[in-house]
Order: C-alpha cells, then sequence, then structure tokens
C-alpha cells in the first residue's frame, strides 16, 4: 500500500473527521512507532504501523465500519434523487469513503445498521452460506402462537412461491405482543412477509444484533460510531474473514 498521510491514517478509522485529526496530531496526542508526531502531512507506510493516540492503540484498517442506530424515515440506501438515505447522516469526509449499507432495512425500520466499504465482509454477512443470524425485535397485531413458531422454525414458503430458510420466533413472556425473529438470510420485507403470511402484520421492526455485533444501547436513533477493533476482528471471523493481525 502507498505512503498515506498522518491525519488521513487517523480520519480513516471513522473515529475523526480529518481536521480534528488535524488538531490531535498538532496537539502532540499521537505517536508514530513510539515517536511524537507535529506535522498532519507527514507520510506513513501503513503495513505495521504503530499509531497511538494519547497512548491507546489505533488500528489503521483500509476499510472503514461504522454502526449506526437507523432512525426511521431513512432509506437504506447510498443516494436517493428524491428521498434521504442513511448516508445523509454522515459528515462529508465519511460519505467520500464509498460506504454502502449492509442488509437493507425498510424506511420505517430502526436499528442496527452496518455501513462500511468492506464488500467482500458484506457479501458473506449477506450469504446465507455463512450464518450469520440478524435478530430483531418486532411487534406484531396479534399474539404469535406456538403454530407460528412452528412454521417459522420448519421454514416457510410464501405466498408467491419464495422459500424462506428454518427461522427462530420467539414471544417475549413479558411484552404482550412484542417477540424476536431470527433470520439468516435478507429477503426483501422478509420479517413482514413471513409474519403477514402468519396473519400477524408488523407494527414496528427493530434490528438488534448481526451475527456477534450487538447495536450499542448509548447510540440514539440517528447516531452512529466507528467499530471497536474487537468488534472488527469479531466481525470478520464470523464471516470467515478473522485475521489475528487486525486486532490493535
Ligand atoms: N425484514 C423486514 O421485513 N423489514 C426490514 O426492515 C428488515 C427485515
Amino acid at each position: 500500500m502507498s505512503n498515506l498521510r498522518l491525519d488521513k491514517l487517523l480520519a480513516d478509522t471513522g473515529r475523526w473527521s480529518r481536521k480534528e485529526a488535524r488538531e490531535l496530531v498538532k496537539q502532540g496526542r499521537v505517536r508514530v512507532n513510539g515517536q511524537p508526531v507535529r506535522s498532519p502531512e507527514e507520510k506513513y507506510d501503513p503495513a505495521g504501523l504503530s499509531l497511538t493516540v494519547d497512548g491507546t492503540a489505533v488500528l489503521y484498517e483500509a476499510y472503514t465500519y461504522l454502526m449506526l442506530n437507523k432512525p426511521a424515515g431513512l432509506l437504506s440506501a447510498t443516494q436517493d434523487r428524491k428521498q434521504k438515505t442513511v448516508l445523509d447522516l454522515l459528515p462529508p469526509e465519511l460519505q467520500k469513503r464509498g460506504l454502502f449499507p449492509v442488509g437493507r432495512l425498510d424506511r420505517d425500520s430502526t436499528g442496527l445498521l452496518l455501513l462500511t466499504n468492506h464488500g467482500e465482509l458484506a457479501h458473506r454477512l449477506l450469504s446465507p452460506r455463512h450464518h450469520v443470524d440478524k435478530v430483531y425485535l418486532v411487534q406484531t397485531e396479534g399474539e404469535i402462537d406456538a403454530a407460528d413458531c412452528a412454521a417459522f422454525a420448519r421454514g416457510m414458503t410464501l405466498g408467491d412461491g419464495e422459500v424462506c430458510l428454518p427461522a427462530g420466533l420467539e414471544p417475549l413472556e413479558n411484552r404482550p405482543g412484542w417477540c424476536l425473529v431470527t433470520l439468516r438470510e435478507g429477503k426483501f420485507h422478509q420479517v413482514k412477509r413471513m409474519l403477514a403470511a402468519r396473519g400477524k402484520p408488523v407494527l414496528s421492526l427493530e434490528r438488534l444484533s448481526m451475527g456477534n455485533l450487538h447495536l450499542d444501547k448509548a447510540l440514539d436513533a440517528g447516531e452512529y460510531r466507528a467499530l471497536t477493533p474487537n468488534e472488527v476482528e469479531n466481525l470478520l471471523q464470523s464471516a470467515g474473514l478473522g485475521t489475528k493481525k487486525s486486532q490493535s
């Protein structure tokens, strides 16, 4: 990989804007290979680089990984001529990074949305072959019963003939009308279509997790943060792309 400016290396982690990264360096809070550096324009080869901010190791990733708590009312898309998309929530420097949402949430759905520019990871997280579970907290009209759970567990064929893999359905005991749905694939409007086929239309739907990545409850709707190095590593592992090298 070619040498990159220090402020870009820091901003590429998704934790700081380019401007914030420049400030950190100028304030003497950044060390490269153990040495304090005060010039943001200094260039380094990212391979094997040791980078710290305030003494804490920072993982440089060629890719960016963000967790967004998607609010209702935005499209899970990179751009749209008429409507706002989840990318509109990001500052310009992150918008330029080729990020895209992994696994769509409907306009009215909320919760965990992974934004990345790591295409192979996205492909693996969504492919049924890699068995990455997605868990949704769902409110339905009508109570879920044992027959609904059995139908999900068997794998349902929808009205249009589309076949769904076996899925989890678990009513929440102390929250009547609410349930957890676990899917390992991501067909169009899948949760809504499966529950509608059981006569239990969805009233609200929030994604809680994808593989071992869980929605951070500290994020309000519309807020995002960079994944921690451990979250990145765990996610890569769960998709069969793990490498101990990517841990800080
Ligand atoms: N299934 C749906 O029906 N909608 C979503 O947003 C996600 C899964």
